[in-house]
């Protein structure tokens, strides 16, 4: 077996089942490029405070340059005698180059290394996360501008309640991404903070410039106490906080999709790509997409809570507990990624049907709030109205009616207050118009709120 970095104070060599129990090289290789990065910043520090020599500087840099090629291409030979990404990659430089390559590690340890690498690597996860979620409010607010007069009921505890558009439904779910880019934009300052210079965890004994180790790598600044900065993770679970949000605001809309695409409601099919059939019932088309999506949520929600309880019960500063944070992390990136991408797409590909939707709101007596407020604004206070509309939806259920198909005089029964002009608010665009204000589902509305989206996105 190969030497440890580390072997020589030891009697006998681990064990196979202990060195992979402790090895992460298999996942964690996957910061090998943000690693080269980190150290390539690191060599350079040191080189310009004089610390490490022209030659090796450059030594380290071509070596680097080399290793970068092999790993691009596929053709590094990981070792998990090795143990991680970190002392693979050092122990290859220091078999092409020597010496210099020994030099490399002056003034660092692997815990603040690992620290910069765990957030350089989350630093371009995010900014991708950012770009994946506007380009499924992209699809949204497109969605929406088509449908902004689209009708549909609108539900509580699943029943019909209000009219409302299809394009405000979309325009909700826009609204709550847009609340999860803040939040990732907000996480991200935190996380493009330096570690490196940490060293272990007291700081190091060499003249080192975290300021321009920092600058270098594009970092804001500077961890500014030795200790935190090589043992919290908080950043990673603040992160996979906003990562379970977004999975939960997706859960929820695929949730509603699932309803939607079902024959009982019919309102939307999903494209056959982002479906599947049975191997029994012929007839069947699944939602097998929006089904993922939420079951994924669980997975995510579950690292979080790893996450949050691989972190309670250390002491400072590091200990090897934040190994398993990794793990954890990149599923959440996949996974997040991967939803968003595909959620993108999906709603491009949904196709709305707005008989169906109309056909709903008809039959769910949802303008009986209307008929309410139209009373109320005829001198009726507001319980004795809601009491009429009570009594004439009871009466409209039994002859299998619609509020606004029973006549003038059958209405007139309910309260004498009632003219023909009750036909205006009865019918569901009536009720839609109705509600125009800020942030109401009139189509007004959601066609400026559209409008506002498209300039945020840039459309
Ligand atoms: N692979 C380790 C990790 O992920 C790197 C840091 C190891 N440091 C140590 N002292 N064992 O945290």
């Amino acid at each position: 077996a190969a030497n440890k970095a580390w072997s020589g104070r030891f009697n006998e060599p681990v064990s196979e089942l202990v060195k992979r129990y402790t090895a992460s090289v298999t996942f964690d290789c996957r910061m090998a490029e943000v690693d080269i990065q980190g150290s390539l910043a690191h060599a350079t520090m040191l080189n310009r405070v004089g610390v490490l020599s022209d030659d090796d500087f450059r030594a380290i840099q071509s070596g680097m340059a080399d290793i970068l090629d092999d790993i691009r291409n596929g053709v590094f030979d990981w070792s998990v005698d090795l143990e991680d990404v970190h002392m693979n990659i050092e122990r290859r430089l220091t078999e092409k180059i020597g010496d210099a390559g020994k030099r490399l590690h002056t003034g660092r340890s692997r815990n603040d290394q690992v620290a910069t690498d765990i957030r350089l690597y989350l630093r371009g996860g995010i900014d991708a996360t950012l770009r994946q979620i506007a380009e499924v409010q992209t699809s949204l607010v497109l969605l929406a501008e088509q449908h902004a007069d689209t009708v549909m009921p609108g539900f509580t505890h699943l029943q019909v309640a209000q009219p409302v558009t299809f394009g405000h439904h979309m325009l909700a779910y826009v609204e709550m991404l847009g609340r999860d880019s803040e939040r990732f934009a907000d996480a991200r300052r935190r996380v493009n903070r330096l570690p490196l210079g940490a060293a272990a965890l007291a700081g190091t004994t060499y003249p080192i410039d975290r300021r321009m180790t920092a600058e270098l790598l594009g970092f804001d600044g500077v961890c500014e106490n030795s200790l935190d900065a090589v043992s919290d993770r908080d950043f990673a679970i603040e992160f996979t906080a906003a990562a379970a949000l977004t999975m939960t605001h997706l859960s929820r809309l695929s949730e509603e999709l699932i309803i939607w695409m079902s024959p009982r409601f019919g309102f939307i099919d999903i494209a056959d790509r982002f479906c599947t059939g049975s191997s029994i019932m012929p007839q069947k088309k699944n939602p097998d997409v929006p089904e993922l999506v939420r079951g994924k949520t669980g997975r995510v929600n579950g690292h979080l809570v790893a996450l949050l309880t691989l972190m309670k019960g250390q002491p400072l500063a590091y200990n090897k507990d934040n190994q398993e944070d990794k793990e954890p992390l990149f599923d959440t990136l996949d996974t997040l990624s991967d939803t968003l991408r595909i959620y993108a797409d999906m709603m491009r590909g949904i196709t709305v049907k707005p008989e169906a939707m109309e056909r709903a709101v008809r039959q769910g007596f949802a303008t009986a709030t209307d008929l309410a407020d139209y009373l109320v604004k005829r001198g009726l206070p507001f319980r004795d109205a809601h009491e009429a509309v009570a009594l004439a939806v009871r009466y409209a259920e039994d002859k299998k009616k619609d509020l606004a198909d029973l006549s003038l005089i059958e209405l007139q029964s309910f309260s004498p207050l009632i003219e023909n002009s009750v036909f205006d608010v009865l019918t569901p665009d009536g009720s839609l118009a109705a509600r125009d204000h800020v942030g109401g589902t009139a189509p007004a509305q959601v066609r400026a709120q559209v409008a506002r989206w498209k300039e945020k996105l840039a459309l």
